[in-house]
């Protein structure tokens, strides 16, 4: 997406040396632009801990790199295998939710398995790590187009007038590589110009909302207003959403769907309000091994400081503030799962199917997993 007139993905790997991967330190949005360079796994297992990078689709690219490296480093290590496979279970543990980044860790490990020399794995794992990059690219650009659809059909509806679109967290480009999974039908409506205006929950505790999709927005034209998380109910409540588009960090063969923390109460507000809720996703984050999103999928559970604390900018200067008493407890739960039955659709980057085990199915019928 364009930055002042320039084009950037959220990943790459250094023009001026390919042993170094780049990404945007997201911790510093919308105050600082700020890239920064990785050249361990160890650095890229802490960008991914610490949110420095952060969304389903992004993870999953960065572990496909941080694959890349673990080869680079098992060459310096006698090409060990071993040293291979334990980079692998270390980037898959570093989050648990999204499913993307075993995904990528998996793919990566079934094509460097089948090379016999460290140079031939590390030349395998480079190439799948920018196919990787590449594919989700593309797979958002696909949910833009599709989507899009939904939204056209709601402004022929409204004879034009603003579609008002709510939107939980960040499924935008920053949470890919590029373009997003919620935020591409939005931004392609903007592109053809077609009036569409998007609610933005603040999305606390991290507030990848005010933070990150507002930025992303702002920097694209696109109307937008932010809201505290609490909102939504009382603007369905008096018409003023049309629908939700959500993005999701793994989605099960049934349609339950994990996504940010307060995801299920919108999903729950919408049905009540008769607004259609729409989930977003690349192929990459269906988890094909279960059914039921309640017992199967692992919530991460972060610091309760994320909780208690506020970040921003004051003067120029980052600071963190306590908002809460400094000896009460507290508890962050990452994601939740919203039900299969209150999803209007999901939009993939094959079409637009149902959330249910019949039409997941019918629309991936050939796909490897
Ligand atoms: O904790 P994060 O920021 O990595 O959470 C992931 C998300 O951004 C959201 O849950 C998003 O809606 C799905 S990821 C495209």
């Amino acid at each position: 997406m364009l930055i002042q007139n320039q084009h950037y993905r959220t990943i790459w790997l250094s023009p001026e040396n390919e042993e170094v991967v780049c990404i945007i330190d997201q911790r510093l949005l919308p105050h600082k632009f700020v890239v920064e360079e990785l050249r361990t796994v160890s650095q890229l297992i802490t960008a991914i801990k610490d949110m420095h990078v952060r969304g389903a689709g992004l993870i999953g690219a960065t572990a496909g790199y941080g694959m890349y490296l673990a080869c680079r480093e098992a060459k310096e290590n006698h090409g060990s295998e071993d040293y291979i496979y334990a980079a692998a279970k270390e980037l898959i543990s570093s989050r648990p939710t999204a499913i993307n980044l075993e995904w990528a860790v998996k793919r990566q490990l079934k094509l460097i398995q089948t090379k016999q020399t460290i140079d031939d794995k590390i030349i395998i794992a480079k190439r799948t790590a920018i196919e990787i990059a590449d594919e989700d690219a593309e797979y958002c650009r696909q949910i833009g187009l599709h989507g899009v659809s939904l939204i056209e059909k709601i402004s022929k509806v409204k004879q034009g007038a603003v579609v008002n679109v709510l939107t939980h967290c960040n499924a935008g480009w920053l949470a890919f590589v590029d373009f997003g999974s919620a935020l591409a039908p939005i931004y392609k409506a903007h592109n053809e110009g077609i009036k569409v205006h998007v609610w933005v929950d603040e999305t606390r505790p991290r507030n990848q909302g005010a933070s990150l999709t507002a930025w992303e927005l702002l920097n694209h034209g696109v109307p937008h207003t932010i809201i505290a998380d609490n909102t939504g109910g009382h603007l369905m409540q008096h018409g003023m959403v049309d629908m939700v588009i959500t993005g999701a960090d793994r989605v099960t063969a049934a349609g339950d769907v994990a996504n940010k923390i307060g995801t299920y109460l919108k999903a729950l507000a919408a049905k009540d309000n008769n607004i259609p809720f729409y989930v977003a996703l690349p192929s990459s984050t269906f988890d094909w091994n279960i059914y039921d999103g309640l017992t199967e999928i692992e919530i991460e559970t972060r610091s309760a400081d994320e909780v208690k604390y506020i970040s921003g900018i004051c003067n120029d200067e980052f600071i963190t503030v306590l908002v809460a008493p400094k000896n009460s407890s507290a508890i962050n739960y990452g994601f939740d799962i919203t039900p299969a039955r209150l999803i209007t659709g999901l939009i993939t980057e094959r079409g637009i199917c149902g959330a249910n085990q019949e039409s997941i199915a019918a629309l991936h019928k050939n796909i490897s997993h």
